[in-house]
């Protein structure tokens, strides 16, 4: 049988996208106080339901004679989170403008309020055309802020600091590549300022690691955000390799005779259709004196589109499509921002990559194939092809020996339907330690998991009569719960966790201050819970 390679007219690698250098933002952290500052702008806070305002915005209002008080005391801003003010200081102070941000309720403020409010005076200091802009660190002020008891003063600070740099880098992220039109302006520098010396290092180190984890979820989301034809498991792969290279980590892609060889009946089946070669993609960080610590598995669900196959979607579901390679991406986006932050573990990363398309020599209902551990597989349905790739993975995975496998995958609709529109991921696994690190570093992300049941029961739902089990039930009920059932029959051998990212990895629409499109969900979450591996 000769596969066809590269058959089709319209190739991705013949439609050049216009190459738009992408926007960075420098972040500095600055000694000295926020109203010494000359800027085009300085960031400010409030609390809502505050008449009088201390610490930093406190002493601006007295520098300007206390219009801030009566900004608020006339209603025009009440501190409610996602809200802004802008005042000029009219040689007051020797910055051009004030932006106001509001934090919401004292009670309840947490490090994503603080992200997002970042966010909202980053777009806004944007939007009036500042190129440079100087923030204080909002919360640093307001104990709580650490995740860990008992909250150690030091910690939060550096955690706010890295929640304000996060939510700036993240807040100010387009995808723009594509657009022949210019952006508005970028900002081009955030300064954070710290009064007291004692306490820069703590806001250096967390606006360092804000910088390389935020940058790595908009690497993530630049690549969720690329179209199906321009983002293809050998685009994929490029990225990887790129990445391995700026960073300093083993890389290597198998392709379709690798695969063969390895027997991944699974994954062969889903790229049967398909014109684009199918990649197998392999990041290894090693950190020198680690030895032969096992590593921390991450699996990526890396299906650059999915049309479902013969059991195909409806025009209007299709689409979306274009993400469901969001699980691989963000393994690839964790592995750079571990590899830039030189944590002191080995992680492996592992991507699975093709598409889900339609063709003569694809796979049919009804098809039995052999996964590479022996088991076989009866198809019900080619739309349930994400768990058909992961198989193999999870597989692959058990050759590290690993401390821990942690998959990624916008893998069904079922969950979304479950936890709702950008809610949370689905977790299971079939090991509580696991799944505890993995709820931890949620809290301390911001980005949010639910544990799913994994009823032993679920795995009777997709008995075969043919094979050792059916890839889908065939009927709309237990989506999620048969779905890791299924991938536990591959995940033997080492502690593992699941994680249902298609509620989480794509906004349809804009939820202010995040944009539509990719989330860059995952990275936020792994690289938190690999900081706190011991
Ligand atoms: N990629 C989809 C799941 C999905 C749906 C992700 C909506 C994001 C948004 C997956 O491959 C799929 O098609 N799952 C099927 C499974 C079913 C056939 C058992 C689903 O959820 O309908
Ligand atoms: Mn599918
Ligand atoms: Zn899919």
């Amino acid at each position: 049988m000769k596969r066809i390679e590269r058959g089709h007219p319209y190739h991705a690698e013949r439609f050049n996208p216009l190459k738009k250098r992408r926007v960075i933002v420098k972040i500095n952290v600055t000694h000295g106080n926020i109203g010494e500052q000359k800027t085009d702008a300085i960031i400010l806070n409030l609390f809502e339901g505050v008449a009088e305002p201390g610490g930093a915005t406190g002493a601006i209002d007295k520098a300007l004679g206390g219009a801030i008080r009566d900004l608020i005391a006339g209603g025009d801003f009440t501190g409610k989170a996602r809200t802004t003010a802008v005042l000029y200081p009219r040689g007051a102070l020797p910055a051009s403008r004030i932006i106001l941000v509001g934090l919401g309720k004292p009670e309840g403020f947490n490090l994503d309020r603080a992200r997002t409010a970042s966010a909202v005076a980053a777009q806004k200091a944007r939007s009036l055309g500042a190129k440079r802009a100087a923030t204080i660190v909002h919360g640093a002020g307001v104990g709580g802020l650490s995740p860990e008891p008992p909250p150690l003063r030091s910690e939060g600070l550096r955690r706010a600091a890295q929640a304000v740099v996060e939510g700036a880098l993240l807040g100010l992220y387009e995808f723009r590549e594509l657009k022949s039109e210019e952006a508005e302006p970028p900002l081009d520098e955030l300064a954070l300022v710290e009064f007291d010396a004692g306490k820069i290092a703590q806001v250096e180190a967390g606006a360092r690691a804000g910088q390389v984890i935020a940058e790595s979820a908009n690497f993530t989301r630049d690549l969720v955000n690329q179209p199906p034809n321009i983002c293809t498991p050998e685009h994929m792969a490029a990225k990887a390799e790129q990445i391995a290279a700026a960073y300093g980590l083993a890389y290597k892609a198998l392709d379709i005779g690798q695969m063969r060889e390895l027997g991944m009946g699974a994954l062969l089946a889903v790229t049967s259709a398909s014109h684009n070669s199918p990649k197998f993609i392999v990041l290894e960080y090693r950190p020198q004196g680690s030895g032969d610590t096992p590593p921390v598995v991450l699996v990526g669900k890396g299906i650059t589109f999915d049309s479902g196959g013969l059991s195909i979607k409806t025009a209007a579901d299709m689409p979306e499509m274009k993400t469901d390679m969001a699980g691989g991406a963000a393994v690839l986006g964790t592995m750079r921002a571990v590899a830039e932050l030189k944590l002191p573990r080995p992680v492996v990363g592992l991507v699975p990559a093709t598409e889900n398309v339609i063709g003569g020599s694809g796979f049919r209902p009804a098809d039995v194939l052999r996964a590479s551990n022996g088991k076989t597989i009866e198809i019900t349905s080619t739309d349930a092809e994400g768990r058909l790739i992961l198989a193999d993975a999870l597989v692959y995975a058990g050759r590290y020996k690993p401390a821990a496998v942690i998959d990624l995958a916008t893998l069904t609709g079922a969950c979304v339907v479950a936890l709702g529109e950008n809610m949370a991921a689905g977790m299971f696994g079939s090991d509580d330690g696991l799944m505890e690190r993995i709820r931890r570093a949620s809290e301390a992300s911001g980005e949010r998991v639910w544990p799913l049941p994994l009823y032993e029961e679920y795995r009777e739902r997709i008995n075969s009569d043919v094979a050792d089990m059916k890839n889908s039930t065939g009927n709309r009920y237990a989506g999620i719960g048969v779905s890791a059932a299924f991938l536990k029959e591959f995940a033997e051998g080492y502690p593992w966790a699941h994680l249902d990212i298609a509620p989480t990895a794509y906004l349809n629409k804009a939820n202010s201050p995040w944009p539509k499109g990719a989330t860059g969900y995952g990275v936020r979450l792994l690289v938190e819970m690999l900081r706190g591996w011991e």
